[in-house]
């Protein structure tokens, strides 16, 4: 069975608790969108497709609830609720995306003396309801795109190793993953031999989720420690590494997870490929680089401690950025449902 992080239906939705993986598994019902703001904020749910399908699906179990028959007001909450899930973490655009998208939706369906108020209702549930199933579609589009990417240009001895850094998969999406979806695809293809993940200090997503999910997929996998990134190109040969995306601009420049820069520069200077896997929702067409995504800064108490146990000298001061930004020249291509694009194409290939 595979992983669920989102647990909808119709009139009830339930997350996966991710501050507690991978030593328990509980499930938080999500009641509206104050919760779902908070979810997302406190980062128990977390990676950019799912904090978006989340945020959506908390709107839309508040919707379900109300009786308003005045199609103005409506439209105007919506635009209210939506801007305000936006403001829960701010590096991720899926969310701002789809809250753009769903506010269209609302303008239209508002200004359409045809459509009723339970009709209205009813076709903007459905409309967020179709983003969990087109997720998962998406992810495994990218996986098989990604997937036939590496194997394409695999030097050597035909077996691929692949590094991967935070988390992307399943619990990260509404299924199936985005770069974790990709070695799920090399696996399946049976040319996978083996794929070290990083912690990913200091939220240590690649200890505690990827590695539950590699385990829990049985795809063979060795945990490393983010310092070790460049031992492990000099020492083991490393096909490729495969990271998601919270934010790409229009040139190609990503940002994802902290860190991810720091491992493209090594991958560079090893020579081994580097790709964003990323649905086309991570995609920031209004930014002209990534010098203009907004970094979201987390609380010092992620790096000072680890759960309640102190591990930083009392009384120094932190910086923690959660994301970095990797410039598009270190990007071998960047992997969405489309096909593999590179990235300084990117642009042409997406308004085409
Ligand atoms: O802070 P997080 O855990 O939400 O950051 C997650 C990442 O950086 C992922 O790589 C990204 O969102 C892609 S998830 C498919």
């Amino acid at each position: 069975m595979s992983l669920e992080s989102i647990r909808y239906k119709r009139g009830n939705l339930e997350i996966l608790d991710q501050l507690l993986l991978p030593l328990q598994t509980r499930y938080v019902k999500v009641q509206g969108v104050e919760d779902g703001w908070k979810v997302i904020n406190k980062m128990q749910v977390r990676g950019a497709p799912a904090i978006a399908i989340v945020g959506c699906l908390s709107l839309a179990i508040e919707l379900e609830r109300d009786n308003c028959s005045d199609k103005k007001i409506m439209r105007q909450e919506i635009e209210g609720k939506l801007n305000y899930l936006v403001s829960a973490r701010p590096t991720a655009v899926n969310i701002k995306l789809a809250a753009e998208e769903l506010i269209n939706l609302a303008n239209v369906l508002s200004a359409d003396e045809n459509v009723s108020p339970n009709e209205f209702k009813e076709r903007f549930i459905n409309s967020i309801e179709s983003m969990l199933a087109k997720d998962i579609d998406d992810n495994k589009a990218i996986g098989s795109y990604g997937c036939e990417a590496i194997l394409k240009n695999l030097e050597g001895d035909g077996q691929v190793r692949i590094l991967t850094h935070c988390n992307t998969g399943s619990l990260a999406t509404a299924g199936y993953g985005t770069a974790l979806g990709v070695i799920r695809s090399l696996h399946a293809s049976k040319k996978l031999e083996h794929v070290y993940c990083t912690e990913t200090r200091p939220y240590n997503q690649g200890a505690r989720l990827t590695a539950y999910e590699l385990v829990h997929e049985k795809i063979p996998a060795t945990l490393i420690v983010d310092s070790m990134v460049s031992a492990l190109m000099h020492l083991r040969k490393i096909s490729a590494v495969v990271v998601g995306a919270d934010r790409v601009a229009a040139n190609g420049d990503t940002a994802n997870k902290i860190g991810t820069y720091q491992i493209a520069i090594v991958a560079k200077y090893h020579g081994v490929p580097f790709y964003v896997a990323a649905p086309l929702t991570s995609i920031d067409m209004s930014l002209t680089s990534g010098d203009k995504i907004k970094i979201e800064e987390r609380p010092d108490r992620e790096m000072t401690h680890i759960g309640e146990h102190r591990i930083a000298a009392p009384g120094i001061s932190c910086w923690n950025p959660s994301f970095d930004v990797t410039p598009a020249s270190l990007i071998t291509g960047i992997i969405t449902e489309k096909g593999v694009f590179p990235p300084e194409k990117l642009s042409e290939y997406i308004l085409t």
